[in-house]
């Protein structure tokens, strides 16, 4: 599978966007676009919604199942381990099943998954919901930008891919605004569940929504094709379409093996995708989506509906609109200044908390104490400045940079593996993270995601080019010339 040339894609966007057709520019929004578009957002709200809402039923789970540490943070971050194995099969299923019956397989995951969690009778029993629900996301992550990138036309194709990005920060606000209603009475069963109605909804969309033709013409069904393309966009020349996803595919046979991934000449893009992936994770991001109410408890907010305050508008409010800020810049300003400015935000920040926790005596960490103290607030205030400077910077570029770094022939692998490993590094620090402060405490951790911050910086300003309006195929020159310059 591959991915096609024209516009850099937003996040783990998955193979084959080799589509759209010569297209006139200007075509607007038909109805069963609509279609495949609400259905691309209800996979990212899903998506957003599982990362978000843990951190409001945490308390409660613990106190229904006694948690140990390692119990509590394998229900965490299980659905990443889930959703790790989900992103690397998702490319198969959906050749395998077919664009829309994997959304569907999605959907299904999303649904049953929040089933099992919310009725679980005990944590063995959660955690397999949680997995289930993992591969569920995992797929979509794969499945739904790939969906959107073969069905949108050309010139809506990068704000198609954009929405799904978004719709990740707005169903993390949500799952944060649910728990926040629900904190009172310890809900969890209900804040888990309720990612069952979305799943459904995502599910009756996908059964209706049209089958992409680029992986109806793989099967060989070009009428089908035809009558998909045709119903999707009435305007378009359907045989230019398809001919230029024919050729397309005749390309696709040429792909590389698997090991040219790691050939020298590609060694940069591989180090610069796979380099971002790790970094984007180990800065914190998913310790203080997943954590954000422990974070805020240990910092003196002493009640539920406090924290889960904090929580949705410091965290999940911030997250939504700083995103906005880097859909409009990101063309403009570039990659580069976006990534060296979010990560002096990040390290700076994560500076302030970490100072702010060694003024937080450390009985009181990891457990409430009572009201919240300046250090408390200045850590608020400090995460909001961290969220807002990942946002607009890690978040959308991290993703952005890994579509458009790898050459053509080895795109689609480079990818997946790139994914698998933010996924994997995400399960790492998800998984660690309260065992990590348990053992060095919080300051020392947030000066430790500091450093990496810092490493990152110089990382990013050595390693990583500018590739702002660039074709991919002058970054691919790019990386050609570089290894011809540095093998002289
Ligand atoms: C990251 C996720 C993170 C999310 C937060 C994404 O770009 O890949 O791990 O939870 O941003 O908004």
């Amino acid at each position: 599978m591959r991915w096609d040339a024209t516009e850099p894609a937003g996040p783990p966007v998955a193979p084959a966007q080799a589509l759209g057709g010569p297209r006139s520019p200007g075509e607007s929004l038909t109805p069963w676009l609509a279609v495949v578009i609400v259905a691309v957002i209800f996979a990212g709200g899903l998506f957003g919604y599982d990362q978000g809402v843990i951190s409001g039923a945490l308390p409660g789970i613990k106190a229904t199942f006694s948690l140990s540490l390692l119990m509590i943070q394998v229900v965490t971050s299980w659905v990443t381990l889930g959703a790790l194995a989900g992103s690397l099969a998702a490319g198969a299923l959906g050749d395998w099943l077919g664009r829309k019956r994997t959304m569907l397989f999605a959907a299904a995951l999303f649904t049953l998954g929040a089933a099992v969690q919310s009725l679980a009778p005990g944590a063995l029993v959660l955690v397999a919901g949680r997995l289930t629900i993992g591969v569920g996301v995992g797929v979509a992550a794969v499945a739904a930008p790939l969906y959107a990138a073969e069905l949108a036309p050309a010139n809506l194709r990068g704000r198609f891919i954009s929405s799904y990005q978004l719709a990740i920060t707005v169903g993390i606000f949500l799952a944060y605004l649910i728990n926040a209603q629900l904190s009172v009475s310890d809900n969890w069963r209900l804040m888990l569940g309720a990612a069952a109605v979305p799943g459904l909804a995502l599910f009756l969309i996908a059964l209706v929504a049209p089958e992409s033709p680029r992986w109806l013409m793989m099967m060989n069904r070009r009428a089908d094709a035809a009558r998909e393309a045709h119903k999707v966009e009435p305007g378009t020349d359907v045989d230019a379409h398809l001919a230029s996803i024919e050729l397309a595919l005749r390309q696709d046979e040429k792909a590389a093996p698997w090991g040219e991934v790691f050939y020298r000449e590609w060694r940069r893009p591989l180090m610069v995708a796979v380099g971002l992936a790790i970094f984007q994770q180990i800065t914190g991001i998913n310790a203080i989506i997943y954590y954000a109410n422990q974070i805020f408890a240990s910092a003196g907010f002493a009640t539920e509906a406090s924290q889960a305050t904090v929580t949705t508008w410091a965290i999940g409010g911030v997250n939504v609109l700083a995103t906005l800020i880097a859909i409009a810049f990101i063309d403009h300003m570039g990659r580069r200044k976006l990534l060296l400015a979010g990560l002096i935000g990040m390290g700076a920040s994560l500076m302030v908390v970490g100072t702010a926790f060694g003024f937080i005596a450390p009985e009181a960490q990891l457990a409430a104490s009572p009201g919240p103290s300046a250090a408390g607030i200045l850590t608020v205030a400090a995460l909001v400045v961290f969220i807002a400077s990942f946002a607009f910077s890690l978040g959308p570029v991290v993703w952005t940079v890994i579509n458009e770094v790898f050459p053509a022939q080895i795109r689609g692998r480079g990818v997946a593996l790139a994914t698998a490993i933010n996924w994997g590094s995400a399960y790492l620090v998800s998984q660690f993270f309260l065992s990590l402060v348990q053992a060095i405490g919080s300051s020392l951790t947030f000066w430790l995601f500091a450093l990496f911050c810092v490493i990152g910086w110089a990382w990013v300003y050595r390693v990583v080019p500018e590739t702002k309006q660039q074709t991919l195929e002058q970054i691919q020159h790019m990386w050609t010339q570089k290894h011809l310059g540095s093998s002289q």
